[in-house]
């Protein structure tokens, strides 16, 4: 059996390290707790940044922010100005959270090129979290205090925490009997480590995303500088995203280009409302999955079968259609 390559495992979801990881030697020395890291500005990374769509300038808001961490950090004093270079991203499941985080920190790194040097580094939480009982406050402490703060000490460094509610979980709403002290610790020593980081690295930034706000612990969000909630797609928004898709197919696919011209199309485009960004991704290819011609074919989709498509996605549990109604 012939062995995978980069790109089929990346492809086939399988996480590795980006090919152009220049510090860190080889992916298997990856430090326990990172799930990647490599130089900023990451081609990938600002493809996602352009991929994902948000109503109004939310994007344009956010990369100022992230910038303006990077600018006055350096050069104004924090009992004045207490900024903690973090900013986090709230909202329901598949509104393109992650995918934000990994492009903001790209886009920052070449706003700044002047300053070179930026680095990336994904935080691996679930790694952490289930270091075993009595030994997540002790990894964490390692993870901050030592590994980011050595790769923050060689320059300008943007650090992910993704699905940070678990590593900073809400103290207030864990009950003892049901949690282990070593949670509550875990999130004293983000906490602490959080404030030595900011103290004395001005050219570090985190990024945190989460779809649970209620879980984390209220020091941690009271620490953010920007608390962004990233919600689900207005219609104009999902019509875009919808006609993305199609258009990436189209790239293979030629003669689903049709599709965005068809007068069907409108219809898929509003029964996409109410559906997250990933949902309405995944409509286009539960639209070629209808039937096993255009499963041979995806040239072959119709606009008919898209709004059937999305029809179907609506009705499925968990999705919040506009007004209400299932
Ligand atoms: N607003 C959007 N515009 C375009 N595509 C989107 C949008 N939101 C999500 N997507 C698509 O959904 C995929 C998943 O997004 P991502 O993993 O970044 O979401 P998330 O908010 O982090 O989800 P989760 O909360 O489940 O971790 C993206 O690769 C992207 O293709
Ligand atoms: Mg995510």
């Amino acid at each position: 059996m012939r062995a995978l390559s980069r790109r089929d495992q990346e492809g086939a979801g399988v996480r590795v390290p980006p090919a152009d990881m220049t510090t860190v030697g080889p992916p298997a020395e990856l430090v326990k707790g990172v799930a990647a890291e490599h130089p900023l500005p990451h081609l990938p990374f600002s493809a996602l940044w352009d991929a994902i769509l948000l109503d109004g300038g939310q994007k344009d808001r956010l990369l100022a922010q992230a910038v303006l961490s990077f600018t006055l950090r350096p050069t104004v004093d924090p009992s004045a100005l207490p900024l903690h270079g973090l900013i986090l991203l709230t909202g329901p499941p598949g509104t393109g959270k992650t995918s934000l985080a990994r492009g903001l920190a790209s886009r920052t790194a070449e706003a700044l090129g002047a300053r070179g040097g930026f680095h990336y580094l994904e935080v691996e939480p679930h790694a952490l979290a289930n270091a075993g009982l009595g030994r997540s406050q002790q990894e964490v402490r390692r993870l901050l205090g030592e590994v980011i703060a050595e790769r923050a000490a060689r320059g300008p460094l943007v650090v992910l925490l993704d699905e940070v509610e678990t590593l900073a979980a809400d103290r207030a709403k864990l009950s003892l009997e049901a949690n282990p002290v070593d949670v509550h610790r875990a999130t004293d020593a983000v906490l602490a480590g959080l404030d030595q980081l900011a103290a004395r690295y001005p050219n570090l930034l985190f990024v945190a995303t989460s779809n649970f706000a209620a879980a984390i612990d209220s020091a941690f969000l009271s620490r953010a500088d920007l608390v962004a909630m990233i919600p689900l797609p207005g219609p104009q928004t999902a019509a875009a995203i919808l006609k993305d898709a199609v258009a990436a197919l189209a790239c293979a696919y030629p003669a689903a280009a049709g599709v965005i011209e068809d007068p069907d199309f409108a219809r898929a485009a509003a029964a996409c409302h109410g559906l997250d960004g990933r949902q309405i991704r995944k409509v286009v290819v539960a639209a070629c999955a209808l039937d096993k011609r255009t499963a041979l074919d995806p040239g072959r989709l119709t606009a008919a079968s898209l709004a059937r498509a999305a029809e179907l996605a609506r009705r499925a549990p968990g999705v919040v259609v506009p007004g209400g109604a299932r």
